[in-house]
C-alpha cells in the first residue's frame, strides 16, 4: 500500500483502532478490579502505552502496525474457525488446518513486530483521563486567576515562558502557546501539574501544584491555558494553528429546556457574542444562530445561551478582553470544531477569516468565484475537514 494512506484514512482508521484497543482493555481491567480509580478515574496500569505520536510521524512504521494489527485479528479469528470445526462441526482435520493458519500468521505477526522504541511511549497513571465536562464549562473564570498565582512568575503572564522566576531553575519553562498542550493528551498534563515535573537526573523542574488545591483546579488551569494559548495564536499569526472545539455552551431555543452545544453537532452553528442590551442579528438558513450573552436578554428569541463563563471562554479563544467580545461571530462546523471568525468592525464574512483550517485539498476549485464570501467560506469548511488528532488521540 501506498505510504500516503497511511497519512491519511489508513492513519486515522489505525488511531481509531488503537484508541479503541486500549480503552478496551482499561475498561476491562477496570471491571476486573485491576485499574482502581486514581484522582477520580480509573487508573492506566501500566508504564506505556502505544505512541500515538510515532504512528503520525512515521508512515512506515504506522503501516507495520497496521499489517502487525491485521495479522492479529486474522488469526484470532482462525483460532475461532479452529475452535467451531472441532466441536460443533466434528471436523478434526478442518480445525487442525485451521489451527495451522492460526499458528502462520501469529508467527507473521511476530515477525512484522515493530521496534519497542517506536511502539511505546512513555505512560503515566493518568494518561486516559478526561478533563471532566464540569470543570471545563467553568475554566474561563477561575483558570486565569490560578494562573496568575500559580504559574506566571515561570511561565510567563502570557504563557510566553518569560517570568522573572524562568531562569532559576535547571530548565527553562517552555513556551505554553505553541503546539506543546495539543501533543500531550490532557491526562499527561494533568500529571505533570498535579505532581510536578523533573529532569533525568531527577532534579525537580517543575514544582507540583499546592497540595491543598483540589484536582479540579488542575483542570480547569488546563481547560483555561488551552483556551488563552489559542487566542494567543489568533492574536498573533491570525489563525487558530490546532483543532479547537467550540467552548461549552447550554443552548436553550425559543424557550425549550437547555441543550449542550453538543447535541447540535451535525449543523453549522453561528455564535454571536452580544451583549444583552445589543438586538439579535438575522436568522440565515445556511446556519443556526446562537445568541451568546453573558447575562439575560431582553428579548429573547431563537437560540441563545446566556452564561459569564462562557462569554469569558470565547473572549479567550478570540484572544480579546471579555468587555471587547460584544459583536464577533463564530462558526462551528458539523463535527463541532471552531472554524472562522468575525470581528464587529470587520468587512462582511470571506474565505479569508477560515481561521482554523483544514487538512482537505486546497480549496479555489469547489467554490466557483461568483459566489458570495459566506458561501466560499462555508464551501471550505465542508471541504476542509479538521483531523481531530490532539495529543495523539482522536476526541
Ligand atoms: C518554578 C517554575 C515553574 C512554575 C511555578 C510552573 N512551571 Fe510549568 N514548567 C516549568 C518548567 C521548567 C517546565 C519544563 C519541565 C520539564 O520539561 O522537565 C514546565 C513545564 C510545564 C508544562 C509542560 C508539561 C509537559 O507535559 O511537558 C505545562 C503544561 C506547565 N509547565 C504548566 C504550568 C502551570 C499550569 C503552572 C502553574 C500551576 C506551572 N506550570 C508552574 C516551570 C514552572
Amino acid at each position: 500500500m501506498e505510504e500516503g494512506w497511511w497519512r491519511g484514512p489508513g492513519l486515522d482508521a489505525l488511531i481509531a483502532a488503537v484508541s479503541a484497543l486500549e480503552r478496551g482493555s482499561w475498561a476491562l481491567l477496570h471491571a476486573l478490579g485491576l485499574a482502581p480509580l486514581v484522582h477520580g478515574q480509573p487508573a492506566w496500569p501500566f508504564g506505556a502505552r502505544v505512541s500515538v505520536a510515532m504512528l503520525t510521524l512515521d508512515p512506515s512504521h504506522a503501516r507495520r502496525v497496521g499489517m502487525v494489527m491485521l495479522l492479529l485479528a486474522a488469526a484470532v479469528l482462525a483460532g475461532l474457525l479452529a475452535a467451531l470445526l472441532r466441536w460443533p462441526l466434528r471436523s478434526r482435520k478442518a480445525s487442525a488446518v485451521a489451527l495451522g493458519l492460526g499458528a502462520a500468521l501469529l508467527a507473521g505477526a511476530a515477525w512484522t513486530w515493530p521496534a519497542p522504541e517506536l511502539l511505546w511511549a512513555p505512560a503515566v497513571p493518568t494518561s486516559f483521563h478526561r478533563l471532566p465536562d464540569a470543570v471545563a464549562g467553568e475554566a474561563a473564570l477561575h483558570g486565569g486567576r490560578l494562573y496568575a498565582q500559580h504559574c506566571a512568575a515561570c511561565h510567563g503572564a502570557n504563557g510566553d515562558g518569560d517570568g522573572p522566576q524562568a531562569e532559576g531553575g535547571p530548565r527553562w519553562p517552555p513556551t505554553l502557546n505553541r503546539g506543546l498542550l495539543w501533543r500531550r493528551s490532557d491526562g499527561e498534563l494533568f500529571w505533570h501539574l498535579r505532581h510536578g515535573m523533573a529532569d533525568g537526573q531527577g532534579q525537580p523542574t517543575m514544582p507540583a501544584l499546592p497540595h491543598e488545591l483540589p484536582d479540579d483546579a488542575a483542570w480547569a488551569l488546563l481547560a483555561w491555558l488551552q483556551l488563552h494559548a489559542a487566542g494567543q495564536q489568533l492574536a498573533r499569526a491570525g489563525e487558530w494553528q490546532l483543532p479547537l472545539a467550540a467552548p461549552a455552551l447550554d443552548v436553550r431555543c425559543d424557550g425549550a429546556a437547555p441543550r449542550e452545544l453538543q447535541a447540535l453537532r451535525g449543523q453549522r452553528l453561528r455564535i454571536v457574542a452580544l451583549r444583552p442590551d445589543q438586538p439579535a442579528l438575522r436568522e440565515d438558513p445556511r446556519f443556526q444562530t446562537v445568541t451568546l450573552s453573558p447575562a439575560p436578554r431582553a428579548q429573547a428569541e431563537g437560540c441563545e445561551a446566556v452564561s459569564e463563563a462562557a462569554w469569558q471562554a470565547y473572549a479567550l479563544v478570540a484572544g480579546v478582553a471579555p468587555d471587547a467580545l460584544a459583536g464577533t461571530e463564530f462558526l462551528v462546523d458539523r463535527d463541532g470544531w471552531l472554524r472562522a471568525r468575525r470581528k464587529a468592525d470587520d468587512a462582511p464574512w470571506s474565505d479569508a477569516m477560515l481561521v482554523c483550517r483544514g487538512s482537505g485539498a486546497a480549496s479555489g476549485a469547489m467554490a466557483d468565484a461568483g459566489a458570495d464570501g459566506l458561501e466560499r467560506l462555508l464551501a471550505r469548511m465542508d471541504a476542509e475537514p479538521v483531523r481531530p488528532v490532539r495529543g495523539g488521540r482522536l476526541h
